[in-house]
């Protein structure tokens, strides 16, 4: 913990895009141009010159961000990528666990630059360059089965409220799968990682299977709410002490090109329902003041964490902790757009999402509720990888990753 804060207290002082020497984001014995890199493709910096970006768990670059598409920092992006491959840089750090996570995040950038249509020069030059470092710092199959499983490092590290027996087999949540060829959490779907849906009952495992049971068998497509929206208020509820979780893992590229799943967990959200007051709604909650009925915690992988092995990387998001949202936004960059909407209260965006009552407020609900039947000895983690990384492998991204492979 102490190292994370000293690392944090020295990105908040030291500008480093101006400057040659960049902060050791990766092992002290990794090569300046690993930082450099990094700095050059995931710093931004606001009109006061503070920095953001070093640790966020997803690049701070929206659909209608120009920055790394023109001026200085294209040069620099452009500048860094090219060093890295001229030097052989991949060769100077050989720690797995630093090599998946650098590669999974010039991934996200390689999507981004995929994502719009101005700029196409530039757009370009990026991706070539990025494709290339991603291929050379990938993990073979081997190594990446070998990665380690950070959700069970936290339990064993006893990480307070994380939940010690998500995974447990034949335990008290039950993993929510649509059972279908599409990923049962749609909207937050990357191709770049698993998202996993849990529900836990206050009766265990039995009362959940048997709520989910009960749902699936109601045949009831979504009517029309009171307030114009699709809601069938008739669907059975939930009684309070229930929680729901999502889980997010990373998916890497291995050295021969094929998607592979890994159980680095990026983030833990959990919601816990206090009570369920009936009538809850999106205009209720717009209009004026509307029930506290759930509490909201995440937990983020922080790469200092993550590198010095404590927790699984694991820290808990803070009450009044502060993000540049990055999902589900109107794609306006916060660093450059008129109308900024600065960084927002991570646990309080949770509302905005989840403030209908009980099942209502459980967005994949369509999803699984969907599936008429689970395969027989189905394993959904195992479905839901599938499902994710078969789409994956059909989206125009990860076609053109692999033709500049
Ligand atoms: C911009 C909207 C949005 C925000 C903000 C948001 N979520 Fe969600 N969340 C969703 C959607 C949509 C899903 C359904 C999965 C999917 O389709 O990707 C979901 C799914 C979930 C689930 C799985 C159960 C379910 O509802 O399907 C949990 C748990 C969850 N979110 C917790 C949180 C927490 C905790 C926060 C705040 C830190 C948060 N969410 C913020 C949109 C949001």
């Amino acid at each position: 913990m102490r190292r994370t804060r000293l690392w944090r207290a020295t990105l908040a002082l030291v500008p480093v895009l101006g400057l040659a020497a960049a902060p050791a984001i990766f092992s002290s014995k990794a090569s300046d141009v690993w930082n450099r890199t990094w700095c050059s493709l995931f710093l931004r910096q606001d009109d006061q010159g503070r920095e953001y970006g070093a640790d966020s768990l997803d690049p701070l670059l929206w659909y209608q961000t120009h920055h790394l598409l023109t001026g200085e920092s294209h040069r620099r992006a452009l500048a860094g990528l090219d060093e890295f491959l001229r030097t052989h840089a991949e060769r100077e750090v050989q720690d797995p666990l630093e090599r998946a996570i650098f590669q999974h995040h010039l991934w996200a950038v390689f999507d981004w630059a995929m994502a719009g249509d101005n700029y196409p020069r530039e757009r370009h030059e990026l991706e070539v360059r990025l494709a290339q470092t991603i291929r050379r710092v990938a993990l073979t199959a081997q190594q990446i089965r070998a990665l380690p499983d950070t959700y069970s490092e936290a339990v064993a590290a006893r990480l307070p409220l994380l939940p010690p027996d998500l995974f447990t087999a034949g335990g008290p949540w039950v993993c929510l799968s649509a059972w279908s060829d599409q990923p049962t959490a749609a909207v937050h779907f990357t191709g770049r990682s698993r998202f996993l849906v849990f529900m836990r009952l206050p009766g265990g495992r039995d009362a959940t299977l048997a709520y989910v049971r009960e749902l699936r068998s109601a045949h009831e497509l979504p009517l029309t709410g009171p307030d114009g929206r699709f809601l069938n208020l008739k669907l059975a509820q939930f009684p309070a002490g229930t929680e729901v979780a999502l889980v997010r893992q990373a998916i890497l590229i291995d050295s021969e090109r094929r998607l592979a799943p890994t159980s680095l967990t990026e983030s833990v959200q959990l919601r816990v329902y206090r009570t369920i007051t009936p009538g809850n709604t999106f205009m209720n909650f717009i209009n004026g003041p509307s029930s506290h009925d759930q509490d909201f915690f995440e937990f983020r992988m922080s790469r200092p964490e993550l590198f010095a092995r404590h927790s699984g990387g694991l820290v808990a998001v803070a009450p009044r902790e502060t993000e540049f949202a990055t999902f589900s936004t109107h794609g306006l960059d916060d660093f450059e757009s008129v109308h900024r909407e600065g960084r927002g209260i991570i646990l309080e965006r949770c509302r905005a999402c989840h403030v209908d009552s009980g099942i209502h407020s459980v967005q994949s609900r369509l999803q699984w509720m969907d599936a008429s039947a689970d395969p027989v000895g189905g394993n959904p983690v195992a479905w839901e990888t599938q499902a994710t990384i078969h789409k994956k492998e059909q989206q125009p991204d990860f076609a053109n990753l692999s033709s500049l492979w």
